[in-house]
């Protein structure tokens, strides 16, 4: 069995450089599908996530490599067009590939990705964009079942109900295979998708207005092969910053965008800790208990990050005052609640408001990661903590952070792995 073991109570020291954004990775190794030649994509981080897209990626046909965190693809010859139900299962934002797949071959089949730990995660936004290029999406069986019966998808004016990060790339993709020009509104705007627009171009594609809420497309036909560098993780630097919060002492990351996380730098400012920005740099130092902040709301970008507020929440459960959250995007967020209460945490949940008070200290527990950034949440908080925490569940860290416990050793932290590494597909 995978675990951290975690001697909290020791402050973090020291310059760590944040990793490739897996947010950005996985809709622009979803792209490549676009492209009739060879793509070539830098700062790739080695994830489980990153993992299974390269899967799919094979199964289409593309042949892929690494080397270090230099991913290429070779999307010359296309010879699928379906998702198998094990990699939709594996990540349900597989369901990124669909607009690509449907754009390149003209048809498309996908398991329906069902919901994940953070609680239903519908995609019908994803699909009345698609459809509304043109496309017929049959859905039965469980399964999605995708053609384009006028044989060519045809550029439109397409308003997003909500702005959806997952929705707004898709309809990117598939307006890449569009005649005309496509106009998406209420686009999402995190710089994930500014990425994805780079990306795009490198590749030959006419895409503009991406980090703004109106996202435009002109259809160009086929895509070469692009070469990208893809953009540092923002929510591992949150998560990091977090870390440094709770244990106290004073971290410099390089590779990260100030701006890109000016929200989540205010709340911890606010709470106490000592900011210093750089062009590519954020230095944040923590010598005395943190305080309580103004209620934190998560919202789309450029709002607080709903990515961000497992790891937030885990360095403010300890210190004084009281902090409100109220968790916006998704329905079962607050997984990590219990867990943080094991350690001594006084957290209360009432629907999608979670009322934290401070505490003096928290102590060691046995712990189990639920999902993704909770699970990173606990490891902030262990950290913090007077004791020994041992943190099962690492399949769920594995998706987002590369080799945590190799930065934050390199930090200072006492925090070991048993069991073996990344686990293989
Ligand atoms: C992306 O998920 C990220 N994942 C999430 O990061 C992130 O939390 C989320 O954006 C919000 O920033 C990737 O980029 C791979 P949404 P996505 O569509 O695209 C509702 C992590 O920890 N919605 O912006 O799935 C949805 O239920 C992950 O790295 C619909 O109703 O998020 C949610 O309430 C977790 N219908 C809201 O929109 C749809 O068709 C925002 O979701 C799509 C979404």
């Amino acid at each position: 069995m995978n675990a951290y073991i975690i001697e909290g109570g020791r402050p973090l020291y020291g310059t760590a450089r944040v990793h490739g954004a897996k947010n950005s990775v996985l809709p622009i190794l979803a792209a490549t599908v676009l492209c009739q030649g060879t793509s070539v994509i830098h700062n790739c981080p080695d994830l489980s996530d990153v993992r299974a897209s390269l899967a799919i990626l094979e199964h289409l046909g593309c042949k892929v490599a690494r080397a270090g965190d230099t991913i290429t693809v070779d999307a010359s010859v296309v010879t699928g067009n379906d998702v198998p139900d094990r990699l939709m299962r594996e990540m349900r934002s597989s369901v990124i590939f669909l607009g690509a797949i449907l754009a390149r071959t003209g048809a498309a089949e996908l398991s329906m990705p069902g919901g994940c730990e953070l609680g239903p995660r519908p995609i019908d936004l994803h699909l009345s964009a698609i459809r509304a290029l043109g496309a017929e999406i049959r859905e039965e069986g469980g399964a999605l079942h995708c053609s384009i019966p006028g044989g060519r998808l045809q550029g439109c004016e397409y308003a997003l109900a909500l702005p959806s990060v997952g929705a707004t790339e898709n309809a990117m993709l598939c307006a890449c295979g569009a005649e005309g020009t496509t106009v998406i509104t209420n686009a999402a705007r995190e710089p994930e998708i500014v990425d994805l627009q780079t990306f795009l171009r490198a590749a030959g594609a006419d895409v503009r207005g991406a980090g703004s809420s109106v996202v435009t497309v002109r259809g160009v036909g086929g895509l070469h092969g692009g070469e990208h560098t893809v953009l540092p993780d923002r929510i591992v630097a949150a998560t990091l910053l977090s870390a440094a919060a709770s244990a106290g002492g004073e971290v410099e990351l390089l590779d990260t965008d100030y701006r890109q996380l000016s929200t989540v730098t205010a709340v911890l400012a606010e709470a106490g800790c000592r900011v210093r920005s750089g062009p590519d740099r954020v230095t944040l130092r923590r010598d005395q208990p943190l305080k309580g902040v103004r209620p934190i709301r998560t919202a789309p970008y450029p709002g607080f990050p709903t990515d961000a507020q497992p790891p937030v929440m885990a360095a403010l459960a300890k210190g004084t005052g009281t902090t409100v959250f109220v968790e916006n995007m998704f329905e079962s967020r607050y997984r990590h609640v219990d867990e943080l209460c094991r350690m001594g945490a006084d957290i209360r949940v009432e629907g999608r408001v979670a009322v934290v008070c401070g505490v003096e200290r928290l102590h060691g527990a046995g712990l189990r990661a639920a999902d993704l950034r909770g699970g990173a949440a606990l490891v902030v908080a262990a950290l913090g903590a007077e004791g020994r925490s041992e943190l099962t569940g690492l399949d769920h860290i594995d998706r987002g952070y590369q080799e945590l416990e190799a930065t934050l050793r390199s930090l200072g932290a006492d925090i070991t792995r048993t069991g073996g590494p990344l686990q293989n597909l």
